[in-house]
């Protein structure tokens, strides 16, 4: 088999990149986030992005240690991208066709040959619909802004807010809105822990995968 891709789906905090960042860790995926590469734009150009400006930049998305790192004008920006202040930013330039189109086929052009897990919110729907698994994570709001404002340290207010407001933005979209996709396992890990998570999600993919080379 030269390629596995698994997605995962899901609103902001449902736990895809920590789950995905697990499957890269223990089970030998590269972990591919979709998200990244709209925060990346939004990092570089802020609300103001065209088809030029979009062109012009020198963005630079590389595997490292199994995950990706993004690289702009020859400098490591993975770190500045995390946080809602770009994230807000990020769920208003994902809402543009030509930004999309862009992130898709950075996306695809890095997932040729290998096992990948990719996370983000139409992998399942739009980048891979012909992936090998697909999840779809969901939990509570309150328990995801939790989760987030942990992860970022800011205001746990402040975060349930925002991605309320990012999660309503992402569903409600013309083009690829956030959904479960058509044949995607859904597992709520609301008041479940990451390992409980990993094991469910780990099994799912064990199934298909057997059931394929049986
Ligand atoms: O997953 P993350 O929170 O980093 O994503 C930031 C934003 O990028 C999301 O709120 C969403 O608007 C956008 N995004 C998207 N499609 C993806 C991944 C992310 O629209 N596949």
């Amino acid at each position: 088999m030269d390629r596995f891709i698994v997605t995962i789906d899901g609103p902001a905090g449902s736990g895809k990149s920590t789950i995905a960042k697990l499957l890269a860790e223990r089970d030998g995926f590269v972990h591919i986030n979709s998200g990244a590469v709209y925060r990346a734009l939004a990092f570089a150009l802020g609300e103001s992005v065209d088809e030029e400006r979009i062109k012009g930049l020198d963005l630079e998305l590389r595997i490292e240690n199994s995950s990706i790192v993004v690289y702009i004008d020859g400098r490591d920006v993975t770190g500045k991208l995390i946080g809602e202040n770009v994230g807000k930013v990020a769920s208003k330039v994902a809402k543009l066709g030509f930004v999309r189109d862009y992130v898709n086929e950075r996306v695809r052009e890095l997932a040729k040959n290998g096992k990948f897990v990719i996370d983000g919110r139409d992998c399942g729907s739009v980048i891979f619909p012909y992936a090998d698994v697909k999840i779809f994570l969901d939990a509570d709001l309150k328990e995801r802004a939790r989760r987030r404002s942990l992860e970022t340290g800011e205001d746990f207010n402040e975060v349930l807010k925002v991605i309320e407001k990012r999660d309503k933005q992402d569903r409600e979209r013309d083009i690829a809105p956030l959904v479960k996709p058509q044949g995607a396992y859904e597992v709520d890990t609301t008041g479940k822990g990451i390992e409980e998570v990993y094991e469910e999600v780990k099994d799912i993919i064990r199934r298909v995968y057997d059931n394929r080379n049986r």
